[in-house]
């Protein structure tokens, strides 16, 4: 047993960090024009409006694995209003209306590329200080309580959508959430959005720890509805 362990460490060794330094690269070649790979997030209103894409610096407490090698092959816009919304806003008859033509398609990844930049993000994890491991915990809400909470007790949906279409365009969606972000991590922001984001348009609403909860429960509830 000794005997093969000697013989196998020095190739998984040789192995793991080849691919995160290719992925890597990758990141630092493909994705550093748009998205910040190491903080920190912007301290201005005026570099908060012209930053091109999320910070991907703490990608690794933030995003879930399978959803990024996915998207990055398929990537969908989660922000209907890109990063920005002021950016990509003309009035129409009735009203402001997203300015399709002003957004670009997000650049994709084939397989190979994706897994091995998957690698690499996961692997950033800065402000993991922020987070309390097992600070969500799981639970359920009925899809109508948590639109009630999420709308009219809390107006979270002036800025987010619950379901294509539905709700603000502001925020990125929330239908997506529970497969796309890691519970932990959305309590912590939640919590506090500043502490992630210092020029957030998002207001703190002091929220209390059972409302956060109820979140978490009703973006996992919406997640498992088929919205398409
Ligand atoms: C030309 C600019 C640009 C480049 C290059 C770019 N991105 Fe993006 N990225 C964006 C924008 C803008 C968004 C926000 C889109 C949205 O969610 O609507 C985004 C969103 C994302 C998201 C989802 C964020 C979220 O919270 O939902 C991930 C993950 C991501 N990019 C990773 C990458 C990776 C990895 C690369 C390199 C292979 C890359 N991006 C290259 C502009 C870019
Ligand atoms: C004035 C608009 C606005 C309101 C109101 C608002 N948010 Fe947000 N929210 C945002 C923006 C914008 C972001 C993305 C962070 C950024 O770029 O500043 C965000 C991010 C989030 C995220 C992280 C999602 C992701 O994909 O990264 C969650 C979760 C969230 N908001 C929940 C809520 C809840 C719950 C409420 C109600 C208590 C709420 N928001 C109210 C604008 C808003």
């Amino acid at each position: 047993m000794k005997l093969a362990l000697t013989a196998f460490t020095p190739l998984i060794l040789l192995v793991a960090p080849v691919a995160t330094m290719a992925g890597s690269s990758l990141l630092e070649q493909q994705c550093a024009e748009c998205h910040s790979l190491n903080g920190p997030a912007p301290t201005t209103a005026t570099a908060y409006r012209e930053r091109k894409g999320p910070d991907l610096g703490y990608a690794g407490i933030k995003y879930r694995a399978e959803w990024l090698e996915q998207w990055l092959q398929k990537p969908t816009r989660n922000r209907p209003a890109g990063m920005f919304y002021g950016k990509h806003i003309k009035t129409g008859p009735k009203g402001d209306v997203v300015d399709e033509a002003s957004l670009k398609p997000h650049p994709k990844l084939d397989a190979a590329a994706a897994k091995a930049a998957t690698t690499a993000l996961m692997a950033l994890k800065e402000g993991a200080e922020r987070i309390k491991t097992g600070d969500y915990k799981t639970g359920k809400i009925s899809l109508s309580m948590g639109e009630m909470l999420f709308d009219k007790f809390r107006g979270c949906l002036a800025c987010h959508q619950v379901e294509p279409g539905y709700g603000g365009v502001s925020g990125p969606e929330v239908y997506t959430i529970g497969k796309r972000l890691q519970a932990d991590y959305l309590v912590s922001f939640m919590r506090n959005p500043k502490l992630w984001e210092p020029r957030t348009i998002m207001p703190a609403r002091k929220l209390k720890d059972r409302d956060l909860q109820k979140f978490v429960h009703y973006f996992n509830a919406l997640s498992a509805e088929d919205f398409q």
